[in-house]
């Protein structure tokens, strides 16, 4: 697998819908899945839940793949897990990212995803698990979780090839980031295990867990990642815009990439990417009445799949995502954040200038996470062993269940 030498630094930004040069990259392939375009929305803790990745799946082709779930959590019947395990009546492929730090727990869970899921088990069985590696969560660190995991070689590995036997002829893959810190970078060698143990992708946050989402993605890693790995890379980190996809596939040599917060806001942006993949001019981005109307579609949604109080409680994060840069007014912003019900959600968005056109300066605008750098809560003595077991180390319960991703 070759590359072309990468940037240190995710490059600057460029003129929004620079016309796309011809993308080199073909379909992705995930055991038997074929994605186009090799376009993944990151999961999101809180946000990618089945109602948002309707939205966006409806602009285009690509894996959209569900917000974490804790393995453990699945495996003791907990609603909340399996309600976060939904999927759309008409979802293909149905795709979840799990959460694990003990083996059995992932294999019983993965087996209980493959036969069926949705809130009583008895859905279709999901088509794609993803593993989370790279959450730098205190809450998920602190028990050796997430991000911290990798560094334990033998659990880690455990965990992969626990799910991987699970899952059968479902494809699993894994999400890193680079490492803990600079001193104690884990991707190349995860990356490798899991390649050896038949996870189909390798997805790269190009980031440390301690660098939360201060600096910018170093597309670098991404790049030497491609080089280490004979199974396809995704690559993840500041693809605010179609352009900075086609630039991350051409300068690393990924084979896909991972969309997160670019699309906060901005479910058409998987409509670019797609134009963007094909070698299509980009459409023009929607002016305020579309995004007005896909504000109360994302309502619609939320409330048929949460009802009304949660669901609109839940649509709150997303009000401001939708209308940064739009001259809404601060009123309109508070009081969609308090609505009670779909027909105020209408009424409110009714008012709207709906030929207001898109800032173009704000497509590059960040949401979502913006955390700044900051040093990653182990478990005492994590650091002083790269084995698991020779730490006589046993993880709390409540280490097995998830709370934030990331
Ligand atoms: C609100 C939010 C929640 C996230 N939750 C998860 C998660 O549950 N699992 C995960 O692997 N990454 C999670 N991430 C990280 C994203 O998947 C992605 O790796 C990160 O945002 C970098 O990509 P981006 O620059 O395109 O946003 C989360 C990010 C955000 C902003």
């Amino acid at each position: 697998m070759s590359a072309s030498p990468a940037p240190a630094l995710a490059p600057p930004p460029t003129p929004a819908v620079a016309p796309p040069p011809a993308p080199a990259v073909g379909a992705l392939h995930l055991g038997g899945l074929e994605v186009w375009p090799p376009v993944v929305l990151a999961p999101m803790a809180g946000v990618t839940n089945a109602p948002f990745r309707s939205l966006c799946r409806r602009h285009a082709g690509g894996l959209y793949v569900s917000e974490m779930v804790g393995a453990r959590g699945l495996v003791e019947g907990n609603a909340n897990s399996q309600l976060k395990a939904s999927f759309a009546p008409d979802e293909h492929p149905r795709s979840i990212q799990l959460y694990a730090i003990d083996p059995k727990d992932a294999a019983d869970a993965t087996r209980l995803l493959v036969r069926g899921c949705g809130s009583d088990g008895t859905g279709p069985g999901v088509e794609h698990i993803d593993l989370n590696f790279g959450c730098p969560a205190p809450k998920v660190t602190r028990h050796g979780g997430g991000a911290a995991l990798p560094w334990h070689r033998d659990l880690y590995a455990d965990i992969v090839e626990a799910t991987v036997r699970a899952a059968g002829e479902v494809p699993v893959t894994v999400k890193l980031r680079m490492g803990i810190d600079d001193a104690h970078l884990t991707y190349l060698e995860a990356g490798r295990v899991a390649a050896d143990l038949g996870v189909q992708a390798v997805a790269l946050h190009a980031r440390t867990a301690e660098q939360r989402y201060g600096p910018p993605a170093d597309w670098s890693a991404i790049a030497a990642l491609v080089e280490a790995v004979d199974v396809p890379v995704l690559g993840n980190g500041d693809i605010w815009e179609a352009a900075d996809a086609l630039r991350m596939v051409a300068t690393t040599g990924c084979q896909g990439v991972v969309v997160g917060r670019g699309c906060l806001g901005r479910p058409w942006l998987f409509r670019d990417l797609q134009a963007a993949f094909e070698g299509r001019p980009l459409p023009p981005p929607p002016n305020l009445g579309e995004v007005a109307d896909l504000l109360r579609e994302h309502a619609e949604l939320l409330v048929a799949a949460y009802g009304p109080v949660t669901g609109l409680r839940d649509l709150r994060k997303h009000t401001g995502w939708y209308l940064q840069g739009f001259p809404v007014g601060g009123a309109l912003r508070k009081a969609l954040n308090q609505v009670d019900t779909l027909a105020e959600v209408e009424r409110l968005l009714a008012g709207v200038d709906r030929d207001h056109p898109f800032d173009e300066a704000m497509r590059r605008q960040p949401r979502g996470h913006t955390t700044p750098p900051k040093r990653v809560t182990l478990p005492h003595g994590w650091l002083d062993s790269r084995d698991h077991g020779s730490t006589g180390a046993t993880l709390p319960a409540e280490a097995a269940e998830a709370v934030s991703g990331g």
